[in-house]
């Protein structure tokens, strides 16, 4: 608790911590302002909205800096006057197809388990671990873009996992034991994506103090037992991409993006029906709330066709995730994209789950902001599946400071001496 203290700036007049979360989505730039109490427990006190022009995002990531900064200017301070006052603090989430998210994981026989394990000894081993995943990184980032020498940039680290033995251990100092397995994930993205978003905190005149993995953070915001114990996937349907993540085993194994989202429907209706965007947009909308309207047969059928393609996503990156193991039986959907009545009906319905290493058709679960317990909200505004990704970054701003784990902070040690 102490370690948060430190590193939060804290509010003369309020005498609690403050802290600006900022989601850049494809279609929505989204501020929340929250504030955290000395047991550490956050309310957010202000939300703020922006949408986005066609041009100033592609699939998740910033493609004009000065354009981003506008809209997150007014985001912010739509919840900054909400909330009554202006965190300097910032905690931002970084998304698209090249941020990759994973689990590395390594066991090392030791040679004496009489002697107990020390901390240099873990140091070693997590290096080793670290060294591994960062090759795996700019190997798949490599691979992608077709250019060779790519800058890859550790956006953050954490410990899912230690064992010595067989035997799960939130520290392993200080046991004795042959076998020490530890495993850690760590999303890894390109500089250019990660430098556009210091670049927009920058301009904004806020402090950076962390760039969260937006599937990552959404995926920690359920901390319940059923989760721990069960597992579950997280999908996030958003206007420009669609995040997943997978929990297993307690920890989280591996996050992925394609760049397919709810902007992808709507250009079908407009290209298909000869509409403007805006036009289109609320053409979907409204068919997705089941308001009644001339054209929605001609909508459905689109939707239903691209649904098709987006199910095709989903699948393909399923399918790597499980890598073969056994999927877990739900699924929370949030994100704006996830309104669409076709997307939940998608992935509980058909022959989907069948192609997919699940023992039966998995449970759908929408994942509004009433599901979340981790962080409260004081302005009643924030009500539906498309604020959960705000909120989970807010929720990791709290998390990621407060935790004083050994391990963790082990780990720290090792990421700041690979300087990467
Ligand atoms: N009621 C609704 N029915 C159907 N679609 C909706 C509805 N409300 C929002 N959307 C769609 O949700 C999408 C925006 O969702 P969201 O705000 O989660 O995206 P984002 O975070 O800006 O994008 P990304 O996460 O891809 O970067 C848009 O494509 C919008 O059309
Ligand atoms: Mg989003």
């Amino acid at each position: 608790m102490a370690f948060w203290r430190r590193i939060w700036q804290r509010d003369e007049v309020q005498s609690l911590a403050v802290c600006t979360a900022l989601d850049i989505g494809t279609e929505f730039a989204k501020a929340l302002v929250f504030e955290i109490d000395e047991a550490g427990l956050g309310t957010v006190r202000g939300v703020g909205r922006k949408r986005q022009g066609l041009s100033h995002m592609q699939s998740g990531t910033v493609a004009d800096i000065a354009a981003v900064v506008d809209n997150c200017a007014v985001a912010l301070q739509e919840a900054e006057e909400m909330a009554g006052f202006r965190p300097t603090q910032v905690v931002i989430g970084i998304a698209g197809e090249l941020v990759k998210g994973f689990t590395t994981s390594h066991t090392q026989e030791r040679p004496k388990p009489d002697i107990p394990i020390t901390e240099s000894e873990l140091r070693r081993l997590i290096d080793g671990v670290q060294r591994e995943a960062l090759r795996e990184a700019q190997r798949s980032i490599t691979w992608e873009t077709g250019l060779p020498n790519v800058d890859v940039r550790l956006v953050h680290a954490a410990v899912t996992g230690a064992s010595v033995d067989g035997y799960p251990l939130s520290n392993p100092i200080g046991f004795r034991g042959r076998h020490v397995r530890i495993g850690i994930f760590n999303a890894f993205a390109p500089l250019v994506h990660l430098g556009a978003l210091q670049s927009v905190a920058g301009q904004l005149d806020l402090e950076l103090i962390e760039v969260v993995a937006e599937p990552y953070a959404v995926a920690r915001l359920l901390g319940t037992d059923q989760v721990q114990q069960a597992g579950a996937l997280f999908v996030d349907v958003g206007g420009g991409t669609t995040d997943v993540a997978l929990v297993r085993q307690g920890g989280i194994e591996g996050t992925r993006m394609f760049a397919l989202g709810g902007r992808a429907f709507t250009k079908s209706i407009a290209d298909r029906l000869d509409l403007p965007f805006p036009r289109a947009e609320a053409l979907k909308v409204d068919y997705a709330r089941g308001l009644p309207g001339d054209q929605n047969a001609a909508v459905a059928g689109i939707i239903r066709e691209d649904v098709e393609v987006w199910a095709a996503g989903v699948e393909l990156v399923l399918e790597e995730l499980a890598a073969g193991e056994p999927l877990p039986g739900r699924i929370y959907l949030c994100g704006g994209g996830s309104r669409l009545p076709e997307i939940r009906t998608a992935l509980q319905g058909g022959e989907f789950w069948r192609r997919l290493p699940f023992a039966r058709p998995p449970e759908v679960v929408v994942m509004g902001p009433d599901l979340v317990e981790a962080i409260s909200d004081d302005t009643g505004l924030l009500v539906d599946q498309q604020d959960v990704t705000p909120l989970g970054l807010a929720w990791q701003a709290i998390e990621l400071q407060s935790v004083e784990d050994p391990l963790e902070a082990t780990l720290r040690r090792v990421v700041r001496a690979m300087k990467v």
